[in-house]
């Protein structure tokens, strides 16, 4: 049976790409805003793959584009993103897609021992803020510079709801200077 089961997943993960992760999202995420939020994300992870994992660059992408899948549905604690996970994990994605947003909610205490993991959790809020910079520029994203996102980081007004806290050590964890980070995510939203 196990056997059996191992070979219907792996028939799905092969199955389970951007498209039909898109369509998933779809079904679970009514929320305009939630909807671009997973694509800007995914967006990031993208870009981070490219210099990274190149080989892994969709799974990245999907690892981004299903991390908040069951946010809308199930807000608390205790059960995002647990639910999704178990979703997904039915659906053939495999363990370090799974581990890498699990590893994303630090309440969940799994480690960001993986290099997926660690860049989720460091694009994460950080593609939130960078949307959120944009909204309030007359020319959105067009001509934001990481320097004006470092100011409106250091403004704790805006945006409040926003961890600056989980993206200082998100680029910690990187070890990436701060304005490359910013730039990196600024231009990887910007192609979408
Ligand atoms: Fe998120």
């Amino acid at each position: 049976m196990s056997a059996m089961n191992s070979a219907m997943n792996k028939a799905m993960n092969k199955a389970m790409n951007i498209a039909n992760a898109r369509n998933f999202m779809h079904e679970w995420v009514a929320n305009p805003a939630l909807r671009h939020h997973m694509e800007t994300v995914a967006a990031c992870m993208g870009a981070y793959a490219d210099i990274v994992a190149p080989t892994e660059r969709e799974r990245w992408m999907l690892a981004g584009l299903m991390h908040d899948l069951d946010w809308e549905r199930h807000p608390t604690q205790a059960e995002h993103p647990r639910v999704g996970v178990a979703f997904l994990r039915d659906h053939g994605v495999d363990d370090e897609v799974l581990h890498a947003i699990m590893a994303h909610a630090p309440y969940t205490g799994t480690l960001r021992d993986t290099a997926m993991a660690r860049h989720l959790f460091a694009v994460d809020e950080l593609a939130g803020f960078i949307v959120a910079c944009a909204k309030v520029r007359p020319d959105g994203l067009a001509t934001l510079e990481p320097a004006s996102v470092r100011k409106k980081l250091k403004n704790v007004a805006f945006a409040a709801a926003v961890s600056r806290e989980d993206i200082a050590t998100g680029i910690a964890e990187l070890g990436v200077g701060e304005d490359e980070h910013i730039a990196r995510c600024i231009n990887a939203i910007r192609a979408i």
